[in-house]
Order: structure tokens, then C-alpha cells, then sequence
């Protein structure tokens, strides 16, 4: 039976500055924690040598060609396009004295683009980068110093766009750094727990501060966390397997549960017991986390399974996570997971646990596409996830879930953050570069841009029940 979204509900495509922008230099822009992770997110500090490759340096130059690829959101029915402001371009080295205007004027342009097309923003204030000096010389978000400087940025670009711009998102996959500390908190990979709990706190800190910042200068602003959604199931239903499962959930579930609550929850206090971790909390850092969040956003691309039985070795990819296969799912080429009533029991267990609206900020399927003679991309396994993803979103609203809307990561093809190759596309549009730079960047609707464009237009009502 065909389910008609609500009127409100907002769709549109999700980007990341560093994986579609590339002129990594220009206009006074600063390197980034990414510019120096020519292999995705999995770096570590290092000196960037002149003649290093880094294909995120042109990426798809969106920096130059973002007429054209709106053009084409707008073309597909876009009402909201997530995006982030690359921090390296108003400060470029994280603890500048003044912001760099033409970083400021640059995404000037790119809402007064979007505003053409009536296509909200949504913007990420950091995803996976930040200015490479203050990995350098402040240890990142290790360094209590970080913070003030992260609000210094969030309070010039929410004075400069505010009136514009009413819907915010403070850091993307917050709890990122539990797996992958440089691209989440500038940090050493082998950094020890103290250190890492340590700079997540000062992150969180730094979190609700947007929030309250954006609260007081943004009229009619909403503003929401971004947590990587890993849910996980038990493998089986034994009491151990299901503790483990609680337990593992908990990692990411505190997250939320400190940027939701204001608070940090109770099942921390023996965990950071048994870790050995202390962290320092001052009284101001606890006023300042009591500035909650308007809504909860997350990724989800897959799921996985947790188990107490230490044998138990039969692991699935997970983005920058390990999980155990769970046996009744298929996976992708990249070996993530493809669960779409997943999505569903996510948005019940997140509205259950929060009672705030929910929004579906990324999430999408990484392929490799073939150009037939003709040109065309048939692209029916994208089409196929997509659609089982939306049908089981529109399932989660029956069931009383308020969802403000769905971004599908990667509307354009990009470069992937994990594996920072082009080959593993998500796009809705076809870019033509490869995983070496070469390609003349031209831009091609694949058969999933005509579909998209259809639910679009439909409010939903043309997505078909799943098969399985
Ligand atoms: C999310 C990130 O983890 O997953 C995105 O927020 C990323 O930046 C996306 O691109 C997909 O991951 P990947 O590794 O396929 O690019």
C-alpha cells in the first residue's frame, strides 16, 4: 500500500566540504586534519610533502562547479541539501586573531545558490576536519584550549549566516573518535583512553556551546547532534549476548544521551572505573552540556551483531567499525551490512529513548557503477537499497516516529572518507574522475536520479514494498 510522507518532511542528499570541495588553498583556506590523509579517514599526524597526492585536493570541485551540481539537486526535487563549512576556511589555522572574509564569502555563495533553488541548508559545523595547526601544536581536542577556539568559529559563522541558515548540526559521527581518534579529535591513533575520553569530553563541551550559541543568535534555528548509528543486535538470545549487546550499544548511546540529556549517564561512572579514566570536569563544562539539542540526527548504513563468546570470529566491515556478521543479512561490496528494517528499529529505539524529532543525515550504498556504450549508469542495486530504505522510514512514521527528513549521503558522487577512492560511489549523479585524479570531472544523471526524482515528487508514494 503506497504511504504518502508528510508535507513537511525534507528531502534531499548529504555532502561533507573535504570529500566534494577540493581547493584545498584557495582563497586563504588552511590545511585540514584531511588535507594530510591522503588515504581516508585512517591517518595520523605527519608533514605534508609538496609533491603528496591527495585526491581530496580537487575532489569533484565542487568549490568551482556548485552552479551546476545545485542546479541538478534542484532538478531531482531537492527541499534540503546537508552540507559543512570547512573550518580551514574561516580560520585557517584554528586560533586566528580574525576569520578569513573570502572563506566567509564563499559559502555566501553557496546559499545564495541554494536560496535560487528554495533548498534548505543543513549545515555540519565540523565534519572530520579541522584546522591542521591545532592538531599541531594544541594536540587537538585533547587540548581544553580547542574548545574557545570552536566557539569562536561557530559564533562568526552563525553571526554572518543565521538569518539564512536555520538548521545546524555540530559535529558530524561525534563518536568517531572511539575508532578513529585523528579524524575525529586530531589525535594520535595509539592514544590512550585517558586521552581520548579526555578530548571527547572537551568535544561534547564544545557541542553544547554551539547549541547555546546558536540558540541565543539564530532566530528560529534548530540545532541537532550527528552520531554514527551502530546499532548492533545479539547474535543469539543469551543472557551474555544480550548484556554484551547493552553494553556495546552503550558506546555510542552515551553520545546521545549526553547531548539529548544534558548530562552524562549513569552506566559511565563504572565504566570509567574499570578503564582507569578520570576525566576533569569543571563546574562550567556541566552548566554548558545542560544546553541541549533540538533534534537527534544520525548515519545508518548498516547493522551488525554483538557476542560474549570470545571464538566467535566470523567479523563484518562496518564503516571504521568491527562488528560480527549477522548471518541473515547481505552485504555490499565494501562488506557493509544492508539492513533497512534496521532503520526502522532505530528510529523507534531513538524516539523511544528521546522523544525528539529524528533526522536520517546519511545514508546510501557505495558501488561501483558502469558506464555503458551508450553513457548511461543503471544503477537498479542503488535503486533497490534506497527505496527499501525510504519504504522502511516511512514505516518508522507510521509508528508514530517524528522524522524531520532524509538526506541520502553522497547525492553526487564524491570521495569516499574511508577509502578515499572515487570507485566506491553513492551518487545520484555520476562524476567522471578516477581513484588516480584522471577524468574530466563532467557531471551525468545515472537511473537512480529519475527515481529519486520521482519519490520526490510523489511524497513517497511511488516507493515499493521491499522484497524480502
Ligand atoms: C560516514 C561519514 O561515516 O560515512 C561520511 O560521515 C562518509 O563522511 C560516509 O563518506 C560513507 O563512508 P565511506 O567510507 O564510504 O565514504
Amino acid at each position: 500500500m503506497s504511504y504518502r510522507f508528510p508535507d513537511t518532511f525534507l528531502w534531499g542528499g548529504a555532502i561533507a566540504a573535504n570529500q566534494v570541495e577540493g581547493a584545498h588553498l584557495t582563497d586563504g583556506k588552511g590545511l585540514s586534519t584531511s588535507d594530510i590523509q591522503p588515504y581516508g579517514a585512517f591517518g595520523e599526524l605527519a608533514e605534508r610533502q609538496p609533491n603528496d597526492f591527495n585526491i581530496k585536493d580537487v575532489a569533484i570541485d565542487f568549490y568551482h562547479r556548485y552552479p551546476e551540481d545545485i542546479a541538478l539537486f534542484a532538478e531531482m526535487g531537492f527541499t534540503t541539501l546537508r552540507l559543512s563549512i570547512a573550518w580551514s576556511r574561516i580560520f585557517p589555522n584554528g586560533d586566528d586573531a580574525e576569520p578569513n572574509e573570502a572563506g566567509l564569502a564563499y559559502y555566501d555563495k553557496i546559499f545564495t545558490e541554494l536560496e535560487k533553488h528554495n533548498i534548505t541548508p543543513l549545515v555540519t559545523l565540523s565534519h572530520y576536519e579541522m584546522p591542521l595547526n591545532l592538531a599541531k601544536q594544541y594536540q587537538g581536542w585533547a587540548s581544553r584550549e580547542t574548545i574557545g577556539f570552536f566557539a569562536t568559529y561557530a559564533r562568526v559563522v552563525f553571526q554572518r549566516f543565521g538569518h539564512r541558515v536555520k538548521h545546524w548540526l555540530t559535529f558530524n559521527e561525534i563518536n568517531v573518535t572511539l575508532h578513529e581518534p585523528f579524524t575525529g579529535s586530531g589525535l594520535p591513533r595509539d592514544c590512550d583512553e585517558q586521552t581520548r575520553f579526555q578530548a571527547i569530553h572537551h568535544q561534547l563541551v564544545a557541542s553544547a556551546k554551539a547549541v547555546k550559541l546558536c540558540h541565543d543568535m539564530v532566530p528560529e534555528g534548530k540545532i541537532g547532534n550527528m552520531i554514527l548509528g551502530a546499532m548492533l543486535y545479539p547474535l543469539t538470545c543469551h543472557p551474555d549476548d544480550m548484556l554484551k549487546t547493552l553494553t556495546q550499544n552503550r558506546e555510542w548511546l552515551m553520545f546521545g544521551d549526553i547531548q539529548a540529556r544534558g548530562y552524562y549517564p549513569s552506566y559511565m561512572t563504572r565504566k570509567f572505573t574499570e578503564m582507569g579514566v578520570t576525566l576533569n570536569i569543571t563546574e562550567d563544562d556541566k552548566q554548558a552540556l545542560k544546553e541541549t539539542i533540538d533534534f537527534v540526527s544520525f548515519s545508518y548504513y548498516m547493522t551488525g551483531c554483538a557476542s560474549a563468546d570470545p571464538e566467535q570470529q566470523d567479523k563484518a566491515d562496518a564503516n571504521m567499525l568491527q562488528m560480527i556478521a549477522n548471518p541473515h543479512l547481505k552485504a555490499s561490496e565494501w562488506g557493509w551490512q544492508i539492513d533497512p528494517k534496521g532503520l526502522r528499529y532505530l528510529l523507534n529505539f531513538l524516539y523511544d529513548r528521546y522523544q525528539l524529532p529524528l533526522f536520517v543525515v546519511e545514508n546510501g550504498l557505495g558501488a561501483v557503477d558502469v558506464v555503458d556504450e551508450q553513457g548511461a549508469i543503471q544503477d537498479d542495486y542503488r535503486i533497490q537499497y534506497l527505496n527499501d530504505h525510504l519504504y522502511q522510514l516511512g514505516e518508522a512514521i507510521q509508528d508514530g516516529v517524528d522524522v524531520m527528513g532524509y538526506t541520502s549521503w553522497g547525492p553526487i558522487d564524491l570521495v569516499s572518507a574511508g577509502t578515499a577512492q572515487m570507485s566506491k560511489r553513492y551518487g545520484f549523479i555520476y562524476v567522471d574522475r578516477d581513484n588516480q585524479g584522471h577524468g574530466s570531472l563532467k557531471r551525468t544523471p545515472k537511473k537512480s536520479f529519475y527515481w529519486y526524482q520521482s519519490v520526490i515528487g510523489s511524497q513517497g508514494e511511488t516507493l515499493t514494498e521491499p522484497q524480502s
